[in-house]
């Protein structure tokens, strides 16, 4: 739990929040347990459980049935849709269910590939997890297509932009791009990236899987083509949402059965989805717009209300949208606070090295997730010994494998991954740095 001083100075009610996650109350050893492991998933709120085994207790069904539960089933995926929409800042028709991002992302690059032809080109990244990679690399090899790489700069670990600009010409057909690195932390330029696709007329696809626990998505306002994320890892069920513009989604041919309506969403969405696990997408959606709730109510601000965006957008700005974008501002705020304390802490620890970007000046560019490695201590080794006293890391290349090939420390065990969320706590921070000076003795 965190001490009255770091709830205090927290943009977070800390008790409300951990309060919500059961999981986090376990111990390891006798140590209480400390989840730095958000990156490869995050815990889920009792909301989310309630809702998943409240869906299979009572509403389990197939959908489109003219009966009680499958009514049930049907209008809790709109309801979940329509909560996803919130979310993302799109139409609820521009969301796809699917069992997680690589999955959705290779069924978007076969229906994307089947309208290229050889000569055509298509960008990725060295920074990219490889499941925003290796779809489009196997698509280009499908169809002929001539694959470019954005290389990085090695020293921060950012994207080389001029480099990936001059990879971008006529025949770029699209451009895959992560919004932020799930292994150092690196929050991509992605507006800026979708305005060079778009200019040579190229769709932008962007992972956003790594970003969506740690800052708002707005789709309508990035203008991105496609963007996916997975709810596991924004405190949800073990799902995949993938936003395409309803123009692509309607132009594009996908692979599917015949008795599959042509009408979008459901066109993309293929066999009986997981409907529990969906019963707990508006549960986690809901459950980061309380904390905007809660931030703004402490504030004084009234409760948002529905404002229209008018113009031609049909979406309106929904009083959950508003929540959900405090929410955000709230969990910046705190998630800053403790990437501060651990990035100076790290810092301290002789013979430490931290892969990307570690000027706080530059924090803006990055999130809490930070990739390190300590001289004579393998990442297993770190990891392992963390684990012992309940700190959970991760050690290896987390699928972010073009980045520790290049970096060169894919051999030799990659990189110890320290993941901060919002349920984190100062006090966690400070035991955190104390154990890794523990174990490597200073
Ligand atoms: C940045 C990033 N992209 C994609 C993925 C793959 O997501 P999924 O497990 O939903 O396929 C992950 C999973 O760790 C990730 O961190």
């Amino acid at each position: 739990m965190p001490t009255p001083e770091t709830a205090i100075a927290s943009a977070l009610d800390l008790t409300y929040v951990r309060s919500q996650f059961p999981a986090l109350a376990q111990t390891v050893n006798g140590h209480p347990a400390v989840f730095l492991d958000g990156p490869g998933g995050t815990q889920v709120p009792q909301r989310v459980i309630d809702a998943i085994s409240g869906y299979l207790l009572r509403d389990n069904a197939n959908t489109g049935g003219a009966y009680a539960t499958s009514r049930r089933t049907d209008a809790m995926i709109a309801s979940a849709r329509a909560a996803t929409a919130d979310f993302l800042h799109c139409g609820a028709d521009e969301v796809i269910f699917g069992p997680n991002m690589t999955s959705l992302t290779y069924a978007m690059s076969r229906a994307i590939g089947r309208d290229l032809k050889p000569g055509d080109e298509i960008l990725v990244t060295r920074l990219d997890h490889d499941a925003n990679v290796s779809p489009w690399l196997q698509m280009a090899e499908d169809h002929g297509l001539t694959v470019r790489w954005a290389e990085i700069h090695d020293e921060d670990c950012t994207l080389d932009m001029a480099d990936l600009a001059s990879k971008i010409n006529a025949k770029t057909k699209l451009v895959a791009v992560g919004y932020a690195s799930n292994a150092v932390g690196t929050i991509n330029p992605v507006k800026e990236i979708v305005r060079l696709a778009h200019a040579a007329g190229a769709v932008a696809y962007i992972d956003a899987v790594h970003y969506a626990p740690h800052g708002l998505i707005d789709v309508a306002a990035l203008d991105c083509d496609f963007l996916v994320c997975s709810t596991y890892k924004f405190f949800g069920s073990h799902m995949g949402v993938l936003f395409g513009k309803r123009e692509h989604l309607k132009r594009l041919r996908p692979y599917k059965v015949r008795p599959n309506t042509n009408a979008i969403p459901n066109c993309w969405e293929w066999g009986t989805l997981n409907h529990e696990c969906i019963a707990g997408i508006a549960a986690c959606v809901e459950y980061i717009a309380d904390l905007g709730r809660r931030a703004l109510s402490e504030k004084g601000v009234p409760h948002p209300t529905r404002v229209s965006l008018g113009g031609n957008n049909e979406t309106q700005l929904s009083s959950r949208r508003a929540a959900i974008e405090a929410a955000y501002a709230a969990i910046h705020e705190h998630e800053r606070g403790l990437l501060e304390r651990l990035m100076a802490g790290l810092r301290e620890i002789p013979g430490l090295k931290i892969y990307g970007i570690t000027d706080p000046a530059r924090f803006n560019q990055r999130c809490g997730t930070l990739a390190i490695r300590i001289e004579n201590h393998a990442p297993l080794e770190l990891a392992t010994k963390l684990g012992e006293r309940g700190f959970f890391t991760w050690d290896g290349n987390y699928y972010a494998l073009n980045l520790t090939e290049h970096l060169d420390v894919e051999k030799s065990g990659g990189f110890l991954r320290i993941g901060l969320v919002h349920y984190n706590t100062m006090e966690e921070v400070a035991r955190l740095l104390a154990a890794l000076r523990e174990i490597v003795g200073v």
